[in-house]
């Protein structure tokens, strides 16, 4: 099976008015026709990074949505929403959500099942602590993420969908798993997957994310199943951003 690489840029909270002009601009005109490249900024800047990007094959996402669609819900953006602004795409269950905001797995799985129901394609982000990662739990825990959805929506559902996997301990720490440490995980994920549907497993695009950079993209995405990566801190430098867009060719 071949499989499209994807290059997600994932702002955070980062960046302005001014930046999301010129971060847009710049990722237009050199991104390469082989990725697909997908943007995600804060709320704010959807709609304004959406006019910029027409015409162009660049993606847009958000990073977040709310499990309801919509109603009393102050301060929460739905799915339908996000999607009326132009977005195809929006992560899920990132662990800044997860340990932060405190989502628990099911919450990450009704925002799976809300983000399809309202036509985007969720990103699910999984991935173990530092704390797991040392007491050798990285592969079950990822496990028990993906099976909270699964048992939700099925495997099905992961026929539009994609899996991000990010280290927690490899977040904005510039601590990179090994492309051997992050291709174990990515094939401990396929299989999983496989072990419900394996044409499913074979088309899904698995990211990696955790302090991806210019230059360590290339010998990542160099694996076998590392299909594409989700970037932090390198997707707000149009630069370096762009490198990484193009070691994914
Ligand atoms: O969503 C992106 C990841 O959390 C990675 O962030 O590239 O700044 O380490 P980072």
């Amino acid at each position: 099976t071949s499989r499209r690489p994807l290059v997600a840029g994932n702002w955070k909270m980062n960046g302005s008015a001014a930046l999301a002009a010129s971060l847009s601009q710049a990722v237009r005109a050199a991104a390469p026709a082989q990725v697909e490249v997908l943007l995600c900024p804060p709320f704010p800047y959807l709609a304004q990074v959406q006019a910029a990007l027409v015409g162009s094959g660049v993606q847009l996402g958000a990073q977040d949505l709310a499990v309801a669609q919509d109603g009393a819900f102050t301060g929460e953006v739905s799915g339908a929403m996000l999607r009326d602004v132009g977005c195809g795409y929006v992560l899920v269950g990132h662990s800044e959500r997860r340990t932060l905001y405190g989502e628990t797995d099911a919450v990450v799985a009704e925002k799976f099942a809300a983000a399809q129901a309202q036509g985007l394609r969720p990103i699910l982000c999984v991935g173990e602590t530092l704390d797991e990662h040392e007491a050798g739990e990285a592969e079950a825990v990822v496990r028990r993420q993906l099976d909270a959805v699964l048992n939700k929506v099925g495997i099905a559902a992961f026929a539009d969908a994609v899996v991000a996997y990010e280290p927690v301990w490899a977040i904005g720490t510039g601590l990179t798993a090994t492309p051997a440490q992050a291709q174990t995980l990515h094939a401990v994920i396929r299989a999983h997957l496989a072990d419900q549907d394996a044409s499913v497993a074979a088309a899904v695009r698995l990211l990696y994310g955790g302090s991806v950079k210019a230059d360590n993209a290339a010998s990542l995405l160099a694996e076998k199943d590392i299909d594409g990566g989700l970037i932090g801190g390198a997707s707000l430098d149009a630069d370096s951003f762009l490198a990484i867009c193009q070691a994914a060719k």
